[in-house]
């Protein structure tokens, strides 16, 4: 499988020492508050497991999974709800736990609709963020990595599906994506 890959971007000891970093500051940020943590499937299930289990604060969990219109690899400016949050986040302290902000589109349009339901609060924490490529002018309260403009997959992050059990984040090799677009 490793020939699908230009190389290993992040290993898998670096993630666990920056996601123990962001834990903390998480934590210290909410100190006697509770949390609801809304991980957006499928990218951020590894990276929100790992987080939340390191969080020294209250935490209820929750998932939503959310597809945005428009083909190729560029997400466009609408959303769509495929699964909704259980919780009630009304007067709560939410965390927006994502995998990866690259043009910005579908976290500040998912952030704008869940304003609507008057949280307390609302925050952001993403593993990477490619700044390259922002369309929409948003910068996550929490980031593990700011990465340059290559398609990576591992940790969550997949193509076509593939690679998301990945423990570490590689870049994908282009072949792979060529060959079927
Ligand atoms: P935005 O709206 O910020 O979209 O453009 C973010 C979503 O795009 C996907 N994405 C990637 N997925 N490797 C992936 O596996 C990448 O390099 C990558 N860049 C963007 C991802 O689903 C993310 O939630
Ligand atoms: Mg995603």
């Amino acid at each position: 499988m490793t020939k699908d890959f230009l190389k290993v971007l992040l290993a898998e000891n670096e993630i666990s020492a920056r996601v123990e970093q962001l834990a903390a500051e998480i934590s210290k940020d909410y100190t006697d508050k509770e949390i609801i943590a809304v991980c957006i499937l499928k990218g951020a299930t590894l990276f929100y497991s790992d987080l939340i289990r390191r969080l020294n604060i209250p935490v209820k969990l929750d998932f939503m999974a959310i597809s945005s219109y428009g083909y190729g690899t560029e997400s466009t400016g609408e959303i769509r709800i495929k699964k909704d949050m259980e919780n009630d986040i009304c007067n709560a302290h939410v965390l927006i736990v994502e995998d990866i902000i690259d043009t910005g589109c579908t976290l500040s349009n998912l952030i704008e609709m869940l304003k609507q339901r008057r949280p307390a609060s609302i925050k952001t924490v993403c593993l990477l963020d490619k700044p390259e490529r922002r369309k929409a002018s948003i910068k996550p309260d929490y980031c593990g990595f700011v990465i340059e403009d290559n398609f990576v997959v591992g940790y969550g992050l997949d193509y076509a599906e593939k690679y998301r059990n990945l423990p570490y984040i590689a870049i994908l090799e282009p072949k792979i994506y060529e060959k079927t677009m």
